[in-house]
């Protein structure tokens, strides 16, 4: 009987030995793992209607006094997690490997499956060098009269007017946007795509309701329409047989190897990325520089003495490249702007596999989404962040910044194309 004892406890041990020795290794050690702490609210519709119904700020900020830096939640149909530290930002945003630009099937629905967003790897890769080519300072230089030319008219326009100065914007940015895609052609399609962005904007962030009457109805059919009117200019630009040096004619460069379809849905894209974006990031310029006057002085200040120098120096009056590098100040409440509005509050990825992440388990197929306007408002990382002082990011000594190193955009490859428009 003994013996009989010894001999299952002896099997059992060795059982165990052999499953450490040889099994363990084969399963993810991300099984014993928690998930991030947080609420994951009701089946399906998740957290969707407490994020929608109220100030995202006041949602995510009191997730973090409540949970930390790192918590789960349910959004949009999707299992998530939140990041709201610039190192967790970082690694998600640096780990392509791991994490893939993912956002939820309705926004893909409503801008193209084929546009740089959805993708990765090769294809991403010569979508973005295209992208680049289009807005580098050799291919931006030549258009800055033009740009300072829309920027007149448009301020002309505003002359005697009560405006609001969004739509302004709006209408500014959206005019430069499609100068730079389809060059001098753009002013024949102006209006109708300017009709047409206007009912795709107001949908995309809605409900995803396709029923007729719907914000998310009208904004879909306003898609076929923005497709229908690209398929026209593709066209009439290949009877012509001409050379364009604009987005539009690198897309179609028979070497760029994109389909009609792929071309629409990067140039609806990039019109996208490039037009709420701006406007309200000049809109927010304008406030701030509005309530801190010592600041607008500099501005005024800097513009002035560029403009005086030119005088001076017998050059012409218009704007160029080289004036805009002599912004300085300028330059530095636009970062400031970007810091205090983060008008983009996160953005998507998905867990390509189960990932640890400072002892928690992130699932594969999870989203994640960092969490920008966090990070840029957290004490943590910048003195006073709610405060409008541009002068932190004045570089004080041997090329060392005032702030500290958290900018989360400087970590991932996909904010290049930024740093180069701005
Ligand atoms: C202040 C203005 C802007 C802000 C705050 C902004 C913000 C962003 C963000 C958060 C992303 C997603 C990054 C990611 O998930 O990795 C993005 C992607 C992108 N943006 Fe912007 N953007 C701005 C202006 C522009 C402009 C003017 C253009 C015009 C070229 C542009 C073109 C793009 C493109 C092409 C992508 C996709 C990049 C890729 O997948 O590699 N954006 N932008």
């Amino acid at each position: 009987m003994e013996l009989s004892i010894m001999f299952c406890l002896f099997t059992s041990f060795l059982l165990i030995v052999l499953f450490k020795i040889f099994i363990k290794p084969f399963v993810s050690k991300t099984h014993d793992l928690p998930l991030p702490p947080g609420s994951m609210g009701w089946p399906y519709i998740g957290e969707t209607f407490q994020l929608y119904s109220q100030d995202p700020n006041v949602f995510f900020a009191s997730k973090i006094k409540r949970y930390g830096s790192m918590f789960k939640s349910h959004i949009l149909g999707c299992p998530c997690v939140m990041i709201s530290s610039p190192e967790a930002a970082k690694f998600v945003l640096n780990k392509a490997q791991l994490f893939k630009p993912t956002f939820p099937a309705s926004k893909e629905r409503m801008l193209g499956k084929q546009a740089i967003f959805f993708h990765q790897g090769e294809y991403h890769a010569n979508l973005r060098r295209l992208v680049l080519r289009s807005f580098m300072p050799e291919a931006i230089k030549n258009i800055v009269p033009d740009i300072e030319s829309i920027a007149e008219d448009c301020l002309n326009s505003c002359e005697g007017r009560l405006i609001t100065t969004f739509l302004e914007m709006k209408t500014f940015t959206f005019n430069v946007a499609l100068l730079s895609i389809f060059g001098k052609d753009e002013i024949l399609y102006r209006e109708r795509l300017k009709q047409c962005y206007y009912s795709l904007e107001k949908g995309y962030n809605s409900m995803p309701i396709n029923l007729p009457g719907t914000l998310f109805h009208k904004a879909m059919k306003a898609r076929k329409e923005l497709a229908k009117i690209l398929a026209q200019i593709i066209s009439s630009r290949r009877q012509k047989k001409q050379d364009y040096k604009d987005l539009l004619g690198s897309f179609m460069e028979e070497k760029a190897g994109l389909s009609d379809e792929q071309i629409a849905d990067n140039v609806i894209g990039v019109i996208f990325a490039a037009r709420d974006t701006t406007a309200s990031v000049l809109t927010w310029i304008v406030k701030y520089l509005g309530e801190n006057i010592s600041v607008l002085e500099a501005v005024i200040e800097e513009q002035e003495c560029i403009l005086k120098s030119k005088e001076e120096n017998g050059e012409e009056k218009g704007l160029n490249w080289e004036d805009t590098k002599k912004m300085v100040v300028t330059s530095r409440v636009i970062q400031e702007t970007l810091r205090v509005a983060s008008i983009l509050s996160f953005t998507f990825r998905e867990a390509v596999e189960d990932v640890e992440y400072q002892g928690y388990l992130i699932p594969k197929g999870w989203k994640v989404l960092p969490l920008f306007r966090n990070i840029h408002h957290s004490p943590k990382n910048f003195k006073d962040p709610e405060k409008f002082d541009p002068s932190r990011f004045e570089v004080v000594c041997g090329g060392c910044k005032k702030w500290n190193s958290v900018w989360p955009f400087c970590s991932s490859s996909k904010w290049i194309a930024h740093h180069i428009t701005f």
